[in-house]
């Protein structure tokens, strides 16, 4: 495949998806996958490097992006997020539940860090050939799309981190104009983001993360510079903002 990078890094390399990710671009044949979790220990597989970072840790971002800039990869996913935080605090059904601190929590995880990762990654990216930055996103970010209401924290967070995408894409096109800066909408995929809340899917609803990561890769590997800015589906539908 002509597009096809060489070096790929994931941040999130220990989740669902980003974990499927790494092991599809080792399938795929990328030589070089930096593979970024919490922990340093990430997935196995050939050509998996895997390092340390913390999206709530500015430093160990630049550090990781240090690491990288010699050989910069072609492609960068983010595929960190959060739904339910650390302490078990869930999404709120309710502005009557909106509590500051982990409202706070949320954005810091699903919409600053990754604009940290961008700060740091987007500078390695080539100016006179195609790459790829991006970010998992979620369908529930758009605001146009919004007929349930609820998850008011992850909601806009999400929101917010496709006004960054759309923000950094229009930053980087009058230097980059091959490159390519996007979002993310995975579809519904069995993960521990997603575990807590798959009783009431309709049958056949639930995505594996391994057809997740081949349907984003796939998604990736299409998109242009017209299309970026911009966030697409699983199937390579644009979601509206
Ligand atoms: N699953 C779905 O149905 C679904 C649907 C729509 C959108 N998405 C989006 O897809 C993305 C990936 O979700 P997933 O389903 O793969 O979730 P997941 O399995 O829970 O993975 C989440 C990832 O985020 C990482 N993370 C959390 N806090 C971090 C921190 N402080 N520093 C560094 N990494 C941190 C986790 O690392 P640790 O292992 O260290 O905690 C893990 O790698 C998220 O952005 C999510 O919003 C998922």
């Amino acid at each position: 495949m002509a597009r096809w990078p060489r070096a790929a890094a994931v941040f999130g390399a220990s989740g669902g998806i980003g974990c499927a990710l790494c092991e599809a671009f080792s399938a795929q044949g990328t030589q070089v996958i930096h593979a970024g979790s919490r922990r340093g220990a990430g997935p196995q597989g050939d050509a998996i490097y895997p390092f340390a970072f913390d999206l709530a840790d500015e430093a160990s971002i630049a550090a990781a992006a240090e690491m990288m800039k010699d050989d910069p990869p072609e492609w960068v996913i983010v595929a960190t997020g959060v739904l339910t935080l650390a302490d078990g605090t869930g999404p709120e059904r309710t502005y009557k539940r909106l509590d500051p601190a982990a409202m706070a929590e949320v954005f810091a995880l699903n919409t600053i860090g990754p604009a940290l990762i961008a700060k740091y990654m987007l500078p390695l990216m080539p100016r006179d050939r195609r790459f790829v930055f991006a970010a998992l996103s979620a369908r529930v970010g758009s605001i146009s799309d919004n007929r349930l209401g609820g998850w008011h924290s992850y909601r806009a967070s999400k929101a917010a981190l496709n006004m960054l995408i759309r923000n950094f894409a229009l930053e980087m096109a009058r230097t980059h104009p091959e490159g390519v800066v996007a979002g993310l909408h995975p579809g519904t995929v069995d993960s521990a983001l997603s575990e807590p809340f798959q009783s009431n899917l309709p049958e056949g609803q639930l995505t594996a993360p391994q057809d997740a990561a081949t349907n984003l890769l796939d998604v990736l590997a299409r998109l242009g510079p017209q299309d970026s800015g911009k966030v697409f589906d699983f199937r390579g539908d644009e979601v509206p903002a």
